[in-house]
């Protein structure tokens, strides 16, 4: 039996994990559960985690220094309750080649149903015809704001977890899709289901852009003053990604000129500031960095968790083991 340890803050332990997953994790193991709130006496996570063999993390979990692993000298792998593994990663756990996975497929599902929920929404116009019935009107706008989802250009920027099972769901409609990836082949997207198109080519051709991109040096404003413009008149914007990707300023100006809609859930910083624009221009819709999980839906997180392990001591590879020379490219 191996000696799990969920190294996981309080808060984190309540919303991502339940019983019903302690219970399945303790079928392959001894479990230990971090029993503090957070990680601010060090010394104690280090005797904590002695000895420990598969090592559980999640949002707030502490950098995996020397420290910590010099403590589990027979670490088999860190299976980390969350997205990006960047936040726990060292130079010292990086030159160690210690296996890692993480759960952003898990997560990338919940960010690909609410991308999928704002093209729809914003297409049939339901933000804004649900605003004009508020203020006492009907039919006045319905020709003019209301796209069907059917035979329009769905253009997506990025095709990691997010980004390909966006394109799964899209499968269900008869819609065109674009795909930008460069580090994608346009063999590797066309089975994905998508045609590989050039970003300005996206952008001038899509009915909806979706923004799936990581937020790394090479997509800082990736959408900018240049390329906005090319959008579409009439077009919905989607950006469920990272806020660094879109220039907020010449998003701002050219969302001003109101020739588009855009559905925002990820600004530079979070929160945005109480007077950023985005939050009052009738053409955004504005919501809180909800697209990925937030409450029931971490428990997503929690069932990649156990499956993950369950493979792990069954000895097969981990479905999304993170291989860490691929670290510049991934969220
Ligand atoms: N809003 C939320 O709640 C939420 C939750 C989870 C993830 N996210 C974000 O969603 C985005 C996608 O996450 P993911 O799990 O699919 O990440 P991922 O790392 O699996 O996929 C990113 C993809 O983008 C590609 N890429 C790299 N450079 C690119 C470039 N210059 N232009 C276009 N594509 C490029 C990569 O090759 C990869 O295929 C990330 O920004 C992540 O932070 C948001």
């Amino acid at each position: 039996m191996s000696k799990i340890t969920v190294l996981v803050n309080k808060e984190k332990r309540n919303t991502v994990f339940s019983e019903k997953y302690y219970a399945r994790l303790r079928e392959f193991g001894d479990l230990n559960i971090f029993d503090r709130d957070d990680f601010s006496d060090m010394d104690y996570v280090i005797d904590f985690v002695k000895g420990t063999e598969v090592l559980i993390t999640s949002w707030s979990s502490p950098v995996l220094d020397e420290n910590i692993l010099d403590a589990c000298p027979d670490l088999k792998a860190v299976i980390h309750a969350a997205g990006s593994i960047k936040p726990i990663l060292s130079d010292a756990f990086i030159s160690r080649k210690i296996r890692i996975t993480n759960s952003a497929v898990a997560l990338g599902e919940g960010v690909a149903e609410t991308a999928l929920g704002f093209a729809i929404s914003a297409c049939k116009g339901f933000y804004t015809l649900g605003r004009d019935t508020r203020n006492k009107l009907w039919n006045e706008n319905r020709m003019s704001r209301v796209t069907d989802f059917y035979d329009i250009t769905v253009g997506v920027i990025g095709g990691g977890y997010v980004g390909r099972h966006f394109i799964k769901l899209l499968q269900n409609f008869n819609v065109d899709i674009l795909l930008y990836d460069p580090t994608l082949s346009g063999e590797q997207v066309t089975t994905l289901g998508a045609e590989k198109a050039e970003l300005d080519e996206l952008l001038k051709n899509a009915d909806v852009v979706s923004v799936h991109a990581p937020s790394i040096p090479a997509t800082d404003n990736m959408l900018n003053r240049d390329n906005l413009k090319l959008i579409k008149d009439g077009a919905v914007l989607i950006n469920t990604a990272r806020g660094s990707i879109i220039e907020e300023s010449a998003l701002i100006e050219e969302l001003e000129k109101n020739r588009f809609f855009a559905c925002i859930d990820v600004t530079n910083p979070e929160p945005p500031a109480e007077d950023n624009r985005l939050r009052f221009l009738d053409n955004v819709v504005l919501t809180p960095h909800i697209a990925g999980a937030v409450t029931n839906g971490l428990k997503r997180v929690a069932k990649h968790v156990c499956e993950e392990l369950e493979r792990l001591e069954n000895g097969e590879k981990m479905r999304t083991e993170v291989d860490l020379d691929q670290l510049y490219k991934l969220a």
